[in-house]
């Protein structure tokens, strides 16, 4: 039983721009599409747990629908599921653990935990067991932080490093203890 982060963030700790913006993501060019271990990833996971200003953000994008497995939404503020994602996004809100025990009754065991509040929230709860950050070379100077404040350290273990097309690092950490 795993909750799984994995997110690409801005030298200076980043994963949204001072508009909410994404772009930065795609300003080292890949012209092989290389996936940067997003696929084993969504084979691993059992489903996902976003914010629901991810799920909108992923909405706005004109691209396939990108997960295989189910999304459950966090939300106090959506009351239905957006039209043609009834199969595949449902909604929750709540205490997280409660949230997660709950998914994990269901047989939802290993879940990839996604959105800066929604990170920062599981991370306070100390609910997250590996973070895989892929650091992208820009400096954004502002915009959604990953990281917000603990009440105490954690500490994790350094599972593997990668490099990919030469300059953007990838590092997957394992909490200790
Ligand atoms: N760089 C990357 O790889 C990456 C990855 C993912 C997202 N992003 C970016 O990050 C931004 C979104 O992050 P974000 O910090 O705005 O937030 P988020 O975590 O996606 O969404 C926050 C929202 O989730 C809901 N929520 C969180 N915890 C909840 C709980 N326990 N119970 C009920 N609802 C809960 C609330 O929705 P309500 O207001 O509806 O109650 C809250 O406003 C977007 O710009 C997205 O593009 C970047």
């Amino acid at each position: 039983m795993a909750n799984i982060v994995f997110i690409a963030t801005s030298i200076d700790g980043y994963i949204a721009d001072k508009e909410g913006g994404l772009d930065w993501l795609h300003s080292v060019p890949n012209p092989d599409n290389i996936d940067m271990g997003f696929a084993p990833l969504m084979d691993r996971v059992d489903a996902l747990v976003m914010g629901r200003n991810t799920l909108e953000t992923v909405l706005s994008f004109d691209v396939d629908w990108p997960y295989s497995k189910p999304v459950f939404v966090l939300s106090n503020t959506m009351k239905e599921v957006p039209n043609g994602y009834q199969d595949k996004v449902f909604l929750v809100q709540g205490d997280l653990t409660e949230v997660v025990a709950d998914l994990n009754s269901k047989g939802y065991q290993d879940l990839y935990i996604d959105g800066g509040v929604t990170i920062q929230n599981f991370l306070k709860q100390e609910l997250v067991d590996e973070l895989t950050i892929t650091t992208i070379p820009v400096l954004l100077g502002g915009g959604i932080k990953l990281f917000g404040e603990l009440e105490q350290m954690q500490s994790y273990q350094l599972i593997e490093s990668k490099v990919y097309l030469e300059t953007i690092v990838q590092n997957h950490f394992k909490r200790m203890g």
